[in-house]
């Protein structure tokens, strides 16, 4: 455990990739490394992936302190190789490391704790800052910019289809009237906004409110982020990387990314392109959900190669 990031499903995803010494792995989603930390220290070899600069650069930090997070030493430190860049180009990354056939790819989706502690990167709806949102900073569009652009329409449907929530359109109301009298600029603009819009439904609980902001939030983000098509062009190019016998695990924590992962297994299967290791999902114990709140909407799956 550090602070940029607690690993959700660690023992599950090191249990299900089947880690050997010398095996090559990659890491599609670095973050803080912890996942990739597990695999080096049992002899892996790791090409971690990351779209944001900071998660590469902290683990960079990590790796010259020559410290794992236990306090033993990395003694194998020359098997992780770093790679900035966006996995839904996994297959040119990797082959451009030398990954070209690999015995395990991890997909951790989502946002890493430190993402969304870091006020400046505008993720949290309880931390006052710009409303950014951007994991890749050369993107140039960012969640303030979405909803000053978009249309009324348009801001519905994102909030409907990738947040399933039912107050869209209030909400989206809100934002256009609000818009017209300045610009939403912070993540405060926001979820006064929200705030306006869920009052005049008469929705007054504290603990409503917040998880209206909440998805509204994860919506924005994975609109700013297209987080949808990367994970639909990254499974079957990881695939592809794979090693007969190799696995591809994911950690999802949305139900339209589950689904998208869910049906390309299936599609996989179907085509003998190898089997579904998980029948179901696998959920975090009651113990890890516990210690880490944001472990609690996880699902891993596993598929296999043959
Ligand atoms: C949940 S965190 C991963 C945490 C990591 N497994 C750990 O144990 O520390 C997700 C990470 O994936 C990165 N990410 C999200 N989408 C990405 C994409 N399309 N390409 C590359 N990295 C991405 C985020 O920037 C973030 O650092």
């Amino acid at each position: 455990m550090n602070n940029f990031h607690t690993p959700v499903l660690l023992k599950e995803v090191i249990d299900f990739l089947r880690v050997k010494k010398g095996s090559m792995y990659i890491d599609a989603t670095l973050g803080g490394g912890g996942q990739s930390e597990k695999i080096l220290e049992l002899g892996g070899v790791v090409l971690g992936i990351d779209v944001d600069e900071d998660a590469i650069s902290f683990v960079k930090s990590q790796k010259s302190t020559l410290r794992l997070r236990s306090g033993q030493e990395i003694k194998n430190r020359n098997n992780l190789t770093f790679a900035l860049g966006n996995f839904k180009n996994i297959d040119k990354i990797a082959r451009l490391k030398g990954f070209n056939k690999v015995s395990g790819i991890l997909f951790d989706l989502g946002v890493s704790s430190y993402q969304l502690e870091n006020p400046e990167r505008g993720f949290s709806f309880q931390k006052k800052g710009p409303l950014d949102m951007r994991m890749d900073k050369s993107l140039s569009v960012k969640a303030a910019d979405l909803l000053n652009i978009l249309t009324k329409g348009e801001i519905y449907e994102l909030f409907s289809k990738l947040g399933e929530e039912r107050f869209a359109w209030a909400i989206s109301n809100s934002i256009v009237r609000a818009r017209g009298i300045k610009p939403i600029k912070t993540t405060e603009d926001l979820v006064s906004v929200i705030q306006e819009s869920l009052g005049k439904k008469g929705r007054t609980s504290a603990f409503e409110r917040s998880k209206v902001a909440k998805k509204i939030f994860q919506s924005l983000r994975i609109a700013v982020n297209d987080e949808l098509n990367n994970l639909k062009e990254a499974l079957p190019k990881a695939y592809t990387l794979l090693d007969r016998r190799g696995r591809l695990a994911v950690i999802s924590f949305h139900s339209l990314e589950d689904r998208i992962v869910k049906n390309y297994f299936k599609e996989f299967e179907k085509k003998n392109m190898g089997k579904i290791i998980t029948k179901k999902p696998i959920k975090p114990s009651i113990y890890e959900t516990v210690e880490n709140r944001r472990s609690k909407s996880a699902k891993l799956r596993v598929f296999e190669k043959t």
